[in-house]
């Protein structure tokens, strides 16, 4: 979950580092760092900080860097060592013949580093990274090229990695390799220049002509172009392709976070999204990236849907649509509890993978089990060309763009019209939809973004709200039916953001436990729009007050009696039965950002998350 970015061009690289690690930040902020490569033949000048990409820029302004037009840089995401200038990236062998920036864990690192250290390798840090320096110091040592050593180095590594180094016995060049799914290493192509990065969105600034390296491959860069190689030395043709991302969609400004900008883009994303999906006029859906996927829909006896954090919420909302729009049995789950058991499921079952990013490990895992069961796949994602668009033999992609804040809000939105429009597509392909419900849904659907929009001129209104949360320790948050997973988000917003305990919970289930809770301290939002089942919640919420809790209620625009019932209420719009979780989560994402907001936290940032998660 680490951030890598490596050039190799005529540029001078420190500042295109520091930019590209500021726009990796979010993938962690434990420490940061980067090696500069000379002159040929010397050591590279690596200068690295515990803390924020801030105290980097301090430490370079203290000690000025070489000039150099080859380089690479990390922010890290502390797994082995605890964050510190000696644990973080890069990290270099014992002669500074290489500097290594890495993702992922090394598993065997203990028997890798005790092996290296009786070989007479000292060791600078407590990393399982630094193990991969002197692997492949001594590779070199052996008469190895550069590729070649990081080839042998990552034969000898146990678990999934992504590396990317560079030698001063070879000016201007950059490798990089991919083991399994610690995560990405997307290579960027500019004009006599070459990018190594772990996402798109350090690339984005440069070039939109990239290409991702899939499992076991390696690259090796120079500003001339990439070469690319499996893991055991045969070439590869890795194809380039231009992604449709707007570099622009990376700017912040005008808004004082990524997360206000990414929420108040919510109508954009959402509209992006439809219309690259579904036509209105006449109604119709192309879901263009369904591939070797689309036969399965008419085969398949039931849907399982994975995913992890936000994207799991999405996939709960997608088991109501695949069920009551397509017919089908659907189930979901969560892919790093699926991955471990022995779920039973072959070709009758289409396994719906929801990733933003495309390459949560979790996610990834668990599509390949679904794969060696032989169950078809489909992808819901944001970010095409990423790994889990190749392991599925189809995508549904969303058009959010680029999403930056750490917790994720405009893909969330995203994604739900996205598995609307999948199971749409399915339960037109098996005879359920005909011509006038399909009409209507895509009607329906095509008009989310206004509605989204006109909700957000009243984000004002959760700032009055998160006032009563300013102090609060706890919360629960309770919803039923489709609003469930909208409870379940809510508290994950609010956990991640404000840092305040935050329970999402099935309402029905309040009195099995959570009841128990409730008293002044401990307030509720419940869910009460006018399809979330709407008459149960009141019974909830008239239960929490008997008790001195007090109640938020989330409810239709117009709802007298549920407002005057509630100590506080958001109103959101009147929309259709199925599209109301996508009205429903706006209001809990102002207030988590509100309450985040009055507790001064790093919204961006929050402590101790990585936006892509890419170890176990
Ligand atoms: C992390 C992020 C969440 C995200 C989850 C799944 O936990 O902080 O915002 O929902 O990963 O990410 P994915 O890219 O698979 O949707």
């Amino acid at each position: 979950m680490c951030g890598i970015i490596a050039y190799t061009g005529s540029r001078e690289a420190a500042p295109i580092l520091i930019a590209g690690l500021r726009d990796l930040e979010y993938r962690g902020y434990d420490s940061a760092g980067v090696a500069l490569q000379g002159e040929a033949n010397a050591a590279s000048a690596v200068a690295k900080r515990r803390g924020r990409i801030a105290e980097l820029e301090t430490a370079l302004r203290e000690r000025p860097p070489p000039s150099a037009h080859t380089g690479i840089g990390h922010t890290r995401w502390a797994t082995h060592g605890a964050p510190s200038d000696a644990n973080a990236h890069p990290h270099t062998g014992c002669d500074g013949a290489v500097a290594v920036v890495h993702n992922g864990i090394v598993e065997n690192y203990a028997a890798l580093r005790a092996e290296l250290a009786g070989r007479g390798h000292a060791f600078a840090s407590e990393t399982d990274t630094e193990t991969i320096a002197h692997l492949i110091e001594d590779e070199l040592e052996a008469g190895r090229d550069l590729l070649a050593a990081l080839r042998a180095a990552c034969a000898r590594l146990a678990g999934s990695q992504a590396i990317v180094a560079l030698s001063p016995r070879e000016p201007g060049v950059a490798v990089g390799a991919r083991v399994g799914n610690a995560g990405g290493v997307v290579v960027g192509y500019g004009e006599g220049e070459m990018l190594l990065a772990s996402d798109l969105a350090a690339l984005l600034p440069h070039t939109r002509r990239v290409a991702f390296l899939a499992d076991r491959q390696v690259v090796r860069v120079t500003a001339a172009g990439a070469s690319y190689a499996s893991l055991d030395g045969a070439p590869a043709d890795v194809p380039a392709h231009t992604v449709a991302l707007d570099p622009a969609g990376a700017q912040r400004d005008p808004y004082e976070t990524f997360m206000l900008k990414e929420i108040m883009e919510q109508p954009r994303a959402l509209s992006d999204t439809i219309r690259g999906l579904t036509r209105v006029e006449p109604a119709g859906l192309h879901l263009d990236d369904l591939g070797r996927a689309r036969p399965w829909l008419t085969r398949i006896e039931r849907v399982l849907l994975v995913g992890m954090g936000t994207s799991l919420h999405a996939a709960m909302v997608g088991r109501w649509y695949f069920e009551q729009i397509a017919g089908l049995p659907a189930d979901i789950d969560n892919a790093s509890e699926f991955r471990y058991r022995e779920a039973v499921l072959g070709p009758e079952t289409l396994v719906v993978s929801v990733s933003q990013s495309g390459e949560t490990v979790d996610v990834l895992e668990a599509m390949n089990v679904a794969r060696a069961r032989g169950a078809p796949q489909i992808t819901i994602c944001n970010t095409p060309g990423s790994q889990t668009t190749r392991v599925a033999e189809g995508a549904v992609l969303t058009r959010a763009g680029l999403e930056r804040g750490v917790a994720s809000s405009k893909t969330f939105t995203a994604s739900i019209a996205a598995l609307f429009a999948l199971a749409l597509e399915t339960g037109r392909a098996r005879g359920r939809v005909d011509d006038g419900t399909l009409a209507r849904h895509v009607r329906d659907l095509a008009a989310m973004p206004d509605v989204t929009g006109r909700q957000l001129e009243a984000f004002g209104e959760a700032e009055a709200a998160a006032e009563r949360f300013r102090e609060t320790r706890h919360m629960l948050f309770l919803g039923r039916g489709p609003a469930l997973p909208i409870a379940l988000e809510g508290a994950l917003k609010m956990k991640e953001l404000s840092y305040v305990h935050a329970e999402g919970y099935a309402a029905g289930e309040m009195k099995h436990g959570p009841i128990a809770l409730i008293d002044r301290d401990f307030p509720t939002v419940a869910l009460a729009g006018e399809h979330a089942l709407r008459a149960k919640i009141v019974s909830n919420i008239e239960q929490i007050r008997a008790r001195g809790g007090e109640v938020l209620a989330i409810v239709t625009e117009g709802d007298e009696e549920l407002t005057a019932l509630a100590d506080a209420a958001l109103t959101v719009p009147r929309a259709p039965a199925l599209l109301e979780p996508l009205t429903a989560i706006v209001p809990l994402q102002a207030l988590a950002y509100a309450t985040a907001r009055l507790r001064g936290c790093d919204i961006d940032q929050p402590r101790n998350l990585a936006k892509t998660v890419t170890v176990e």
